[in-house]
C-alpha cells in the first residue's frame, strides 16, 4: 500500500520532509499540500508528480486522497490541525511542538483519548538517532546500573535573527527534555535554570548560555548545557552516569584524520547534518505504522510533557527559582507506549 500524505505548511522543514518522502523513504507519496502562503503551496505542488495545492489545512485533512497528514506549520497553528486530523480519524505526524500551551495539549489528549486510539506522533527525531538508541539499549540492558545523572550538551554555532530568549528553552532545550524522558524512562518533576556569564558573541537580547536542570521522578538529575552562539559547530553531547558505569554519545564522524601533529574529525555544521538519518528513520517508521493504521513513536503525551516542562523552564529562567512540575494522571492510552521509544506501537 502507498500511503497518501498531505503536508500542511511547506516552509523549511515541510519542504525537507517532502524531499524525504519523495526521494529517500518508501511506501508513501505526497498527494496534497497547503500553506497560508498559497503561492508557495502551488509552487511546491507543481514540482511533485501527484500533488495538488489546497486552500486550507481543514480541506486537506478532509480530502479523500489524503490518508495521513503532516503538520509543519508554525507552532501556534498545530493544535487546530492535530484536532482536525483526530476528528477525521486520520493519522497525523506533528512537528514539535504538539501545541504551544498546556491547555491546548490537554485538548489534544482529551480528543485522542475520546477517539480511543493513538493517531498522533510528535516529531522528536532524536529518538530515532542511532547514538541515542544505542545509549537507551545500554541503559535498558542494565549494564551501567540504575541511571543517576544525564549530562546533555546542546551547542548551536549561531541562531537566526528572529530567535528570542524564550526559544533557548522552547525550541532548543525542548529536544533535550524529550530525550531525557526517553533515555531515563521517567518524568520530570522539577526544573531550574542557571545562566552563566553571557557569551559576548550573542545578540544583546539573548540569554546564552544556560544550564537547564531537571529533577526526575525517580531521583535522577539532568543538566542541559545549551549554547546558541558557540561558533565552532553544532555539537550534541550526552552522557548517562549509572550506578556502576556510564554510556555516552560517540563522535559521529566515520574517520579520524591525523596530520600536522594533531588528530581529529568533523563536527557537524548544523542540526540537519547531525540528525539527517534520524529524520529519515523517523519518517520510515511513521509511514510503516500509519500504513497499518497504527501510531508509533513520541505520542501526544510526550508532546504534552515537553510543553509543560518548557513552560516550567521559562518560569524558572525568569524567576531564578526551582519550579515544580505536575503532569497529572497519564491516560491509559499512553501507558504502554510512553517514553519506551519508537519501537512500541499501540
Ligand atoms: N524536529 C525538528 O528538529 C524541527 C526542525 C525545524 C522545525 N521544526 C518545527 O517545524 C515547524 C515549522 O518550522 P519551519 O522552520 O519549517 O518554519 P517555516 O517558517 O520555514 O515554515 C512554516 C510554514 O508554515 C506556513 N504556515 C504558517 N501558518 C500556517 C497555517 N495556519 N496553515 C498552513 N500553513 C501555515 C508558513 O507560511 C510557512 O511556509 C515549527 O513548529 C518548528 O518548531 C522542527
Amino acid at each position: 500500500m502507498t500511503l497518501n500524505i498531505g503536508v500542511i505548511g511547506v516552509g523549511m522543514i515541510g519542504q525537507d520532509h517532502i524531499r524525504r518522502i519523495t526521494q529517500v523513504v518508501s511506501g508513501a507519496r505526497v498527494t496534497a499540500v497547503t500553506d497560508v502562503d498559497l503561492d508557495r503551496a502551488k509552487a511546491i505542488a507543481a514540482g511533485l508528480p501527484s500533488a495538488k495545492a489546497l486552500q486550507t489545512g481543514q480541506e486537506l485533512i478532509d480530502d479523500p486522497e489524503v490518508d495521513a497528514a503532516i503538520v509543519c506549520s508554525w507552532g501556534p497553528t498545530h493544535e487546530e490541525y492535530v484536532l482536525a486530523s483526530i476528528a477525521a480519524g486520520k493519522q497525523v505526524f506533528c512537528e514539535k511542538p504538539l501545541a504551544t500551551t498546556r491547555e491546548a495539549c490537554e485538548r489534544i489528549l482529551d480528543a485522542e483519548t475520546a477517539a480511543g486510539k493513538r493517531l498522533v506522533m510528535v516529531g522528536f527525531m532524536r529518538r530515532y538517532d542511532e547514538g541515542y538508541r544505542a545509549m537507551k539499549a545500554v541503559i535498558d540492558g542494565g549494564e551501567i546500573g540504575a541511571p543517576l545523572m544525564f549530562h546533555s550538551g546542546h551547542r548551536n554555532p549561531s541562531v537566526p535573527g528572529h530567535y528570542t530568549s524564550d526559544m533557548i528553552i522552547n525550541d532548543t532545550c525542548v529536544h533535550d527534555v524529550d530525550v531525557a524522558r526517553f533515555l531515563l524512562d521517567d518524568e520530570i518533576v522539577a526544573a531550574r535554570v542557571l545562566t552563566a556569564r553571557k557569551n559576548s558573541l550573542a545578540s544583546e537580547h539573548l540569554t546564552d548560555p544556560v544550564l537547564f536542570i531537571f529533577e526526575m521522578a525517580g531521583g535522577a538529575l539532568v543538566d542541559v548545557e545549551a549554547s546558541i552562539n558557540i561558533q565552532y559547530a553544532y555539537d550534541i553531547r550526552g552522557e548517562v552516569v549509572g550506578e556502576r558505569g556510564t554510556v555516552e554519545l560517540a563522535e559521529t564522524n566515520p574517520v579520524v584524520v591525523k596530520g600536522s601533529g594533531r588528530f581529529g574529525g568533523r563536527v557537524p555544521e548544523d542540526w540537519r547534518e547531525r540528525f539527517i538519518r534520524a529524520y529519515d528513520t523517523e519518517f520510515q517508521e511513521w509511514i510503516d505504522a500509519a500504513s497499518r493504521g497504527e501510531s508509533t513513536g513520541p505520542s501526544s503525551w510526550d508532546g504534552y510533557a515537553a510543553t509543560v516542562v518548557c513552560d516550567a523552564g521559562l518560569k524558572a529562567m525568569q524567576s531564578g527559582e526551582r519550579v515544580e512540575i505536575s503532569l497529572g494522571e497519564q491516560p491509559e492510552l499512553y501507558r504502554t507506549t510512553t517514553i519506551t521509544g519508537p519501537t512500541g506501537t499501540d
